[in-house]
């Protein structure tokens, strides 16, 4: 079955064509990243505008570089939860357009349960059920997926997800906006133990997170030091941080592992490309027996491949959209994805 796919829920617009889910014959991807570098941030105006300006041509490109015409394609898949509201709706709303001039069913996708599918493209021998873990710019999960379209939450992040906290603490240190990538490269040559940073617990719920408080204090850090003129050792900071964002995130990734007793993680979203938590994550698999599956780094981040690949599972378990189907910010539960 060949599906287009169209994912537009934050900064990057993406479109792929995929055949029977884990075949990935085209992927593109446009980043706006250094549009919105200029504010330090994701601006949601700006994104919608962009996702609008470079759909049509996106989808043209990966039509033509799959080798496909447009009669080829059997459904159209596209992100509509969650995401920034104006950005979603430009990608659902061409979604919509395409499916209905071709007369194929609408496919609406989770973007949560897209990054998970990633590792459905990365890994062919994988099936439910694991643990999924997705760790991105707007979100921090820890799922059990029982079946490709049957997910639980198990743990969240209680305030900011995991990306968006590395993103504030790269940007206090001066690095640029997505500062995930440089924090994690800068943090290579720095002593991980130098800053004591805060690793909360939040009481009766073990698989839930908080990041908010190591954000706050990695900027109250560099700002104090900034107040009494120090130079402050900035790899130092930056390998304390992300020590810390993993010694929130593995511990109880492993322990729900332990609860469900599958044998088998699955971790995604452009997080999981950072090298101490994939690092962390090796290691404490391999002392629990567990098998880990980490995608490539291509795959980490926000792309319509993934979208196309979870949209195949939902067309078979019988999900359609209709020119009805709405943008969601959140998650439409808040107990699955
Ligand atoms: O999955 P993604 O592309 O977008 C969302 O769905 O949110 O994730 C983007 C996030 C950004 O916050 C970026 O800084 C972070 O992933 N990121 C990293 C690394 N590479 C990207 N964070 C830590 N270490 C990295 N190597």
């Amino acid at each position: 079955m060949i599906i287009l796919s169209i994912e537009s829920s934050c900064d990057e617009t993406a479109v792929a064509v995929t055949r029977g889910g884990r075949t990935v014959l085209s992927d593109e991807i446009f980043s706006q990243a250094d549009m919105h570098a200029l504010y330090g941030g994701v601006v949601p105006e700006i994104a919608s505008r962009n996702h609008l300006a470079v759909v049509s041509k996106l989808a043209d490109a990966a039509i033509a570089k799959a080798k496909i015409s447009k009669s080829d394609i059997e459904a159209v898949a596209v992100t509509n939860a969650p995401g920034l509201i104006g950005a979603l709706l430009v990608g659902l709303n061409f979604a919509k357009g395409v499916a209905a001039s071709l007369g194929v069913p609408l496919v609406p996708v989770n973007h949560l349960r897209g990054h998970i599918a990633a590792n459905y493209i990365a890994f062919a021998e994988l099936e439910p059920p694991f643990l999924g873990v997705v760790v991105s710019g707007g979100n921090s999960v820890i799922v059990d997926v029982r079946g490709y379209t049957d997910m639980r939450i198990l743990g969240s992040t209680r305030d900011d997800a995991a990306g968006e906290c590395f993103d504030k603490a790269a940007r206090v240190l001066g690095l640029p906006y997505p500062g995930g990538k440089p924090l994690d490269d800068l943090a290579k040559s720095g002593d991980d133990t130098a800053f004591r940073l805060p690793r909360p617990v939040i009481d009766g719920a073990e698989f839930d997170m908080s990041f908010s408080g190591l954000k706050t204090a990695v900027v109250n850090i560099v700002h104090n030091a900034e107040q009494k003129g120090e130079e402050l050792n900035k790899s130092d900071l930056a390998a304390s941080f992300a020590a810390a964002v993993s010694d929130i995130l593995v511990p109880r990734v492993m322990a729900a592992a332990k609860l469900l007793g599958y044998g088998k993680i699955a971790v995604a979203g452009g997080v999981a490309a950072n090298s101490r938590i994939r690092a962390d994550l090796q290691k404490a698999s391999v002392a629990q027996g567990e098998t880990l599956y980490l995608p490539p780094l291509s795959l980490c981040g926000d792309n319509a491949a993934m979208i196309g690949c979870q949209g195949y599972y939902e067309y078979l378990a019988g999900t359609r959209g209709n020119m009805g189907t709405n943008a969601y910010a959140t998650s439409e539960r808040s107990d699955t994805v």
